[in-house]
């Protein structure tokens, strides 16, 4: 009898736990609805005063997008990016892949103070970062998919982390594979996601590189189009001009479509972390071609990239707090 009380418990385990496992693998601790009760606006919130801002400025779009994956890849999605240094706290805005680049933080701050007049106290940094990535690509006239929803606010965040965890445009394609997979992501989710370079801008200082001496021998980088470099090198020049501004895809730069893979079969990639998708890697290769022959399973696939990066360690339950403002942790 002890004997069969204690198969059964063992029994119960055995489907319990790999149950837990398999809902924590698939976020299960957020869901699209979380809000319906308690904000029902908050997604329409986020959407008008998002839509307004890409009205006046296009570019907008692209640096929410750029703001959601800078979150999730420090500590987890917990808006930690969005606070300002103050106190014991060193703002990750100061970190290399950040300074004098991310931005947007003004637009999210006016959602943020919309949604605390009209639900105060519920809806999470965190989470308006992953609604506003997908209302910009739905907005640039990419995908759409629900959010899950239900992440918290970080009460700190990571200068280290955001330096070592995000990856340079001139780290190499094993480097940049490494750290997605430090994230639980695939090589898949890597050439979606990296599809987000469809919109939006770089300076000159993160490919200038690629025009002068990418491999230490003076020479330009030989998996750039030359003709494409020679451009380049117009307003990007050996040294000065490093904020100018490039087009992360030169032919459809407002567009959220699959030139962006169409570029990289071209070797017109700006980035050499773009191109090395193409040129350094057999199986990573064979995803840009398909990605730039079906926009619609690049779509599909960048849908579902997103929401796993979205699931990257959310703070659930009583951990971290829902900010008032997002740049600094509730008093
Ligand atoms: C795979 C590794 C990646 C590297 C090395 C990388 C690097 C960069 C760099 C260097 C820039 C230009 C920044 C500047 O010069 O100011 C940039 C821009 C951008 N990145 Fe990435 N990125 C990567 C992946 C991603 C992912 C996963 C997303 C989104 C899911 C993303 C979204 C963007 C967007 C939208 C922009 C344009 C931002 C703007 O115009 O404000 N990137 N990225
Ligand atoms: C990558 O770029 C950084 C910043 O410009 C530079 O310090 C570093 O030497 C570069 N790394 C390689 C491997 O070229």
């Amino acid at each position: 009898m002890a004997n069969f009380i204690s198969f059964l418990l063992l029994l119960s385990l055995l489907s319990f736990f790999p149950m837990c496992l398999c809902n924590k693998k698939l976020g299960g601790y957020l869901y699209p609805q979380f809000y319906d009760y308690s904000c029902p606006q908050a997604q329409q919130i986020v959407k008008s005063i998002l839509a307004k801002a890409v009205e006046q400025e296009p570019r907008t779009a692209a640096s929410l997008l750029r703001l959601h994956f800078h979150d999730c890849f420090v500590k987890g999605c917990d808006a930690s990016l969005l606070l300002d240094s103050s106190g014991s706290i060193i703002s990750e805005k100061g970190s290399n892949p950040n300074r004098n680049s991310a931005r947007g933080f003004e637009v999210i701050d006016e959602i943020k103070a919309a949604l605390e007049q009209e639900c105060p106290s519920t809806v999470s940094c965190a989470d308006i970062l992953a609604i506003a990535a997908r209302d910009s690509t739905v907005l640039t006239g990419g995908p759409s998919w629900e959010v899950p929803l239900g992440r918290r606010d970080s009460l700190g965040a990571s200068l280290s982390g955001s330096n070592n965890n995000i990856p340079a445009p001139n780290n190499t394609f094993q480097t940049i594979l490494t750290k997605f997979k430090l994230q639980g992501l695939d090589l898949v989710d890597l050439v979606a996601l990296s599809g987000s370079h469809t919109i939006g801008f770089s300076r000159c200082t993160s490919f200038r590189q690629r025009l002068y001496n990418q491999i230490g021998n003076g020479k330009s980088d030989l998996t750039l189009d030359q003709y494409y470099a020679a451009e380049l090198r117009t307003r990007c020049p050996r040294s000065g001009g490093d904020q100018n501004l490039f087009f992360l895809d030169y032919v459809t730069p407002k567009h959220f479509d699959n030139t962006y893979f169409k570029n990289l079969l071209e070797y017109k990639g700006l980035l050499n972390s773009d191109e090395v998708l193409f040129t350094k890697d057999q199986e990573s290769a064979e995803l840009v071609k398909l990605y730039a022959e079906r926009n619609d399973l690049f779509f599909e696939q960048f849908a579902k990239s997103m929401i796993k990066m979205g699931n990257i360690s959310p703070l659930t339950g009583s951990r971290g707090e829902i900010r008032e403002n997002c740049r600094r942790i509730n008093a």
